[in-house]
């Protein structure tokens, strides 16, 4: 099973990148999480895309299409889902059916304040419902105070078994829908 795995954040240090690298890390059996880095997307024009889709956007399509299911590290910017990932996720939803329709996505993130992304999570939530993903009903980890879980891009116990439970179980739900 192969999921695809995005994050939010261009940040060398990003806490939510963290949290894909964990995943990476604690990823069941049989199961392979390759990071897919959103560094190279240009900003979405539909000028530019009548000329055809930039590489980059070609290549993140694919990826999208060649996986099981895709796991969104999603940060949070004043409330909302960040930049980089909406227009991301904007580029994706182009095309007939789009590459998005029909994935199951897994969403996960971290934020040094409480509340841990709940309110990009929401946002990301309804995005994927307009390009018909299926979002995993469960699928809410929310990482609050990231800054005293993630030390040097490390997760710390607690949360590396929450994320492994949380994974463990999206893999289930994968599995049962195959
Ligand atoms: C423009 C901007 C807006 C932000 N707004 C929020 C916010 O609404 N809620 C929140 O919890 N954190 C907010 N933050 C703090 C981010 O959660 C924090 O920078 C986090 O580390 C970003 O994710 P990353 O570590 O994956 O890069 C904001 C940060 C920036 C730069």
């Amino acid at each position: 099973m192969k999921i695809l795995g995005v994050s939010g954040s261009l940040r060398a240090a990003s806490y939510n990148t963290a949290l894909l690298r964990a995943a990476q890390e604690l990823a069941p059996e049989g199961v392979s999480i390759e990071i897919f880095g959103l560094h190279d997307l240009p900003l979405f024009n539909e000028d530019v895309e009548a000329l055809g889709d930039p590489a980059p956007v070609t290549a993140w399509k694919q990826a999208i299409a060649a996986a099981d299911g895709l796991l969104i590290a999603c940060p949070e910017y004043n409330g909302g889902v960040t930049g980089v990932l909406k227009n991301a996720i904007d580029w994706a939803s182009r095309g007939s059916p789009s590459v998005l329709a029909g994935k199951t996505v897994c969403i996960v993130g971290a934020s040094p304040g409480v509340t841990g992304t709940v309110r990009a999570q929401d946002s990301l939530r309804q995005s994927l419902r307009k390009c018909s993903a299926e979002y995993w009903p469960l699928s809410e980890m929310l990482v609050g105070q990231a800054h005293t879980k993630i030390i040097d891009g490390v997760l710390a116990e607690s949360s590396r078994a929450y994320m492994g439970r949380h994974l463990q179980a999206f893999v289930d739900h994968l599995r049962r829908a195959a």
